[in-house]
């Protein structure tokens, strides 16, 4: 991700690369809500269709920018290609830290009026509430609270590897992945990219070293975690879980190592929890055809993820009106019940019913409440929750430089992720 505060967008214009896709796309007209987002997969497009459908009975115009490319880096290249044309969409993916970058140049619009009419902070976690906020105003609308920290399982292959129930700690998990081996299957289904590697990294520290080494070493920075025996613990087992994966995993995305465990060619993956809006979208039953469970050592934490829409000033009052009850409909009851059943994630909103969710959602939402008073709950760095984009990105090109290279050892890697977390 590029730094936005670094290079303030008039300079970023040159240096982005404008698409033919940026520069045919007309702005927004009255009524028209134009949406840039990156959930293209199949649950993912489920998903985003719901909102389109909501968007459409009210009556207005929806028009899709949807670029393709998991965990969103696609996106928000051309997200800024866009807005340095002076040609913003209504609404962008943007999450986390990000939102306050964008904030900060001056171009996203202050949704108080529909915040305060939708009572949104009472209907929100603070947490979360929080990172929506510039100084005190919403700028951008929560859609969901995806967990990151799990592992999804196929237990066909289970039962033929002689497996029995989910790997609690990675002692277990590396004996079913030595079994599922055995029986000539792949045991670890991965996606090599570096955001895909970085999702299985942050898991496997918040398993080896606990929340309190997660919360030092990736949220924190501190140097003294990152340099500790924790860390080069974490950094082995890591690599050791590579050896696991198959020879096609480098540049694979997402969705298709979700369909080798869905086909019954591999195992495991680790993966957030649209994985499961994967599996659902194709039909399976959970608990029957695949497994959740939090990752080895992790079930007292949750890796928190909220996908969100920060939504840009608009000059026409029609354009301003569509975008605010888009704003409207995201937070409301309607929309967080419908997407969240097919993303895979649990609502946002409080004091949603969860009644028509499934075992995993409602592990899921536990464990959010009681990791909310425990301390278990920890922004998940690899989805752009923790730390500033720049330094995210250079450390999550470590992490895959270290997965990618046999030849960097563990304590070459300590010391470039020493360096790369001081980046500004
Ligand atoms: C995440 C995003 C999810 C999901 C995933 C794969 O970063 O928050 O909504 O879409 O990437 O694209």
């Amino acid at each position: 991700m590029l730094k936005i505060s670094s290079m303030r967008l008039s300079k970023l214009a040159s240096a982005v690369l404008v698409t033919s896709a940026a520069l045919s796309a007309v702005s927004a007209g009255a009524g028209e809500v134009e949406v840039l987002h990156y959930w293209t997969s199949g649950g993912e497009a489920k998903s985003a269709a719901e909102l389109k459908k909501i968007m459409q009975a009210k009556g207005h115009v929806w028009k899709d920018f949807a670029v393709a490319g998991g965990g969103g880096d696609n996106a928000a290249t051309l997200l800024k290609s866009r807005v340095v044309s002076g040609n913003p969409p209504s609404a962008g993916q943007i999450k986390g830290p990000a939102i306050q970058e964008w904030a900060a140049e001056g171009v996203l619009a202050n949704l108080d009026a529909t915040a305060k009419a939708e009572k949104w902070d009472s209907l929100l976690p603070k947490v979360v509430a929080d990172v929506m906020k510039y100084k005190g105003s919403y700028v951008a609308v929560p859609v969901n609270v995806h967990r990151v920290n799990w592992v999804w399982a196929n237990p066909e292959v289970l039962r033929k590897a002689g497996v029995v129930g989910m790997p609690k700690t990675y002692d277990e998990f590396f004996a079913a992945a030595d079994k599922i081996k055995k029986v000539g299957l792949i045991a670890v289904a991965h996606g090599g990219q570096n955001w895909q590697d970085f999702t299985t990294f942050e898991s496997v520290a918040l398993g080896v070293g606990g929340v309190k080494f997660y919360h030092e070493a990736l949220v924190a920075l501190d140097p003294k975690a990152i340099g500790s025996d924790t860390m080069v613990k974490t950094l082995e087992t890591f690599r050791k879980i590579k050896g696991y994966t198959d020879a096609a995993a480098p540049g694979r995305d997402w969705n298709l190592a979700t369909a080798m465990v869905m086909k019954g060619e591999a195992g495991f993956q680790f993966m957030g929890d649209w994985a499961k809006g994967e599996f659902m979208a194709a039909g399976k039953v959970p608990g029957k055809d695949f497994l959740c469970a939090a990752a080895p050592g992790t079930s007292n934490a949750f890796t928190f993820n909220v996908d969100s829409f920060a939504m840009f000033k608009l000059k026409s009052p029609d354009a301003q009106k569509a975008q605010g009850d888009l704003a409207a409909a995201i937070m409301g009851p309607e929309f967080q019940e419908v997407f969240n059943l097919n993303k895979g994630s649990i609502p946002v909103r409080l004091n949603m019913k969860l009644d028509k969710f499934d075992d995993c959602a409602k592990l899921s939402s536990k464990d959010f409440v009681d990791t909310a008073k425990s301390g278990g709950l920890q922004p998940s760095v690899a989805h752009g929750m923790a730390i500033s984009p720049a330094a995210e990105g250079a450390i999550k090109d470590v992490v895959s430089q270290f997965w990618n290279d046999n030849k960097i050892t563990v304590a070459d890697a300590q010391k470039r992720l020493l360096s790369a977390a001081s980046t500004k």
